[in-house]
């Protein structure tokens, strides 16, 4: 093996050890997995998000993102089929006779509002601009009542579509923390009064000023720039011409070899697989349901070549990287013609706006002009589903030293939500991505797998 590949092999994945060596601690106990039911999960176990109960207390196992824990939010709504509506919306009351403390109400601001606010305070960095700048929301003279109600569920005055979450009305803040933040917002005339305190010079302190930072990986198709490339030719390449445990064909057997790469197919050009990938999410009928490249593979693998290929381990990852990139520079194409996947993207849209978790919120309150999309949530500038590519997967996560595909996205994006997440292969999450790249197909984005991203 090449010196770069063997040092390449050895990417770090502290949390993910941590949490796997959990699961076999686990085992003992007797868990269940929350998707529809009429499928069966063929994802690894890190994958499936487990619910079991440990001594009383129920948990759901998942990837360890960003600090978030085992909480378990199974009583909120999930993608899952048949999982019931978040709560409609709920007029609050503000309590008299509690006073509230703006010290502590800006305390409390800092990260659950300012990752959509801009408040004037040089400690938060980075606010986002999802929602209002509220550095003189104090001088418009609104009641404490309205800012309570705006806080406890904004849909009562915003309406249903509202990308803020209800804060009071799911549970999630107290009435003295509501009061607390509204006797801070008061305080907030601005300097002179209407005009917003500065604060600081520089501009990327102030999300409606700061720049968009695109950073510059280098050429993902280089394989001394992108490591999942290495990865994947140490993984997937020999995989392909293996036969299996028992002797049964290797893909090569039947899809053919692997013939030299070029500037586009990096890992080598393998003729039968050309458009692939592009027409991926299909409706298989076999299995009456949507799937990705990721979703055959973890079933078509085992079945043909006896090569077990979990979704979301190693082997799927790598094997979807080496088929998808036979359809680089190809414009994704998924059959929308065809009535089942048109039902598809239909489910997929529903889904995509559907309020899940405690904290109530949709895909689209991010992903949409109307929420979050192309504009910043905290630092992060959110992608937005009628104009950028949102699948290319799987690629290489800078930040996690690990290939990710579309569905561990979803899971992870789920998270701070509060929400439940479905193992990596679940139908609906399927139908969400067919939602996705029906997008991407009317645009004619062109496939690029795999990228480099943070
Ligand atoms: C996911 C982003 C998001 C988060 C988090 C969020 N908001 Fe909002 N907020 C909005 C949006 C968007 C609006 C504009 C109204 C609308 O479109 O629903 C808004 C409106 C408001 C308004 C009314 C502004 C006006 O000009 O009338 C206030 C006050 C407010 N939010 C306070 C808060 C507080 C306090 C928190 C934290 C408890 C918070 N928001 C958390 C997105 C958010
Ligand atoms: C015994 C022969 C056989 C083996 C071994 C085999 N396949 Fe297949 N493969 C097929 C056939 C036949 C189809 C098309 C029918 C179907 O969808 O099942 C197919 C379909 C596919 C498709 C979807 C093509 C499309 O246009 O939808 C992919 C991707 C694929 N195989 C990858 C693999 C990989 C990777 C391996 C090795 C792990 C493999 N196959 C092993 C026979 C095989
Ligand atoms: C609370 C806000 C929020 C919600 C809700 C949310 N996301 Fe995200 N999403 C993010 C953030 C933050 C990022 C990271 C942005 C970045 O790194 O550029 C992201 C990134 C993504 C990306 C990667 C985009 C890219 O350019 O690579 C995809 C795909 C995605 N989200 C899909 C979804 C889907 C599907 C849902 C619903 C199941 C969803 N998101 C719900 C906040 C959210």
């Amino acid at each position: 093996m090449k010196h770069w590949v063997r040092k390449l092999l050895r990417f770090k994945r502290p949390g993910l050890v941590a949490i796997g060596l959990l699961f076999v601690a686990a085992c003992a106990t007797v868990g269940t997995t929350v998707t529809s039911k009429e499928w069966t999960s063929r994802a690894t176990l890190q994958s499936q998000g487990i619910v079991k109960d440990l001594g009383g207390k129920r948990i759901q196992e998942r990837y360890p993102f960003g600090g978030f824990g085992t909480d378990n939010f199974e009583q909120w709504p999930t993608f899952a089929a048949g999982s019931p509506a978040y709560p409609p919306p709920k007029k609050g009351q503000m309590p008299a006779g509690i006073k509230g403390d703006p010290k502590k109400g800006q305390a409390l601001m800092r990260g659950p509002c300012t990752a959509c606010h801009l408040i004037p305070d040089a400690a938060v960095w980075p606010a986002g601009n999802v929602g209002p700048d509220l550095r003189t929301i104090g001088h418009r003279g609104l009641t404490d009542a309205h800012l309570y109600q705006v806080i406890y569920d904004a849909r009562v005055v915003f309406g249903e579509t509202s990308p803020m979450a209800p804060f009071g009305a799911s549970g999630m803040w107290t009435a003295q923390q509501i009061v607390d933040v509204v006797a801070y917002l008061q305080t907030l005339k601005g300097n002179p009064p209407g005009v917003p305190d500065k604060v600081t010079d520089d501009k990327q302190w102030n999300p409606f000023t700061r720049d968009v930072v695109k950073p510059d990986y280098g050429d993902p198709l280089d394989l001394t720039a992108n490591p999942v490339l290495g990865l994947a030719d140490s993984v997937a390449v020999p995989l392909w011409r293996k036969p299996g445990p028992k002797g049964q064909q290797s893909c090569a057997g039947c899809h053919g070899n692997i013939g030299a790469a070029d500037a586009q197919r990096p890992l080598g050009v393998i003729a039968s697989m050309a458009g692939v990938g592009a027409r991926y999410p299909k409706w298989i009928a076999r299995h009456s349901r949507m799937m990705s490249v990721e979703d055959f593979l973890a079933v078509h693998a085992p079945e043909t070549s006896g090569h077990e290929m979990p979704s979301q381990g190693e082997q799927n990852l790598t094997m979807s990287i080496l088929v998808k990139s036979q359809s680089n520079g190809m414009p994704y194409q998924i059959d929308l013609k065809d009535a089942n996947v048109a039902a598809a993207v239909k489910r997929g849209q529903e889904l995509f706006q559907r309020r899940v978790g405690q904290r109530g919120q949709s895909c689209s309150d991010c992903h949409t002009a109307r929420g979050g999309g192309n504009k910043f949530l905290g630092g992060r500038f959110l992608a937005d589903v009628e104009k950028d590519a949102m699948v290319n997967h799987p690629y290489w996560r800078t930040a996690w030293q690990r290939p990710i595909d579309i569905r561990i996205r979803m899971q992870w994006c789920m998270t701070p939500l509060l929400a439940n997440m479905l193992p990596g292969d679940a139908p609906e999450y399927a139908d969400l991505e067919t939602f996705l790249i029906s997008k991407q197909t009317q645009r004619g984005d062109k496939l690029l797998v795999p990228r480099i991203s943070h």
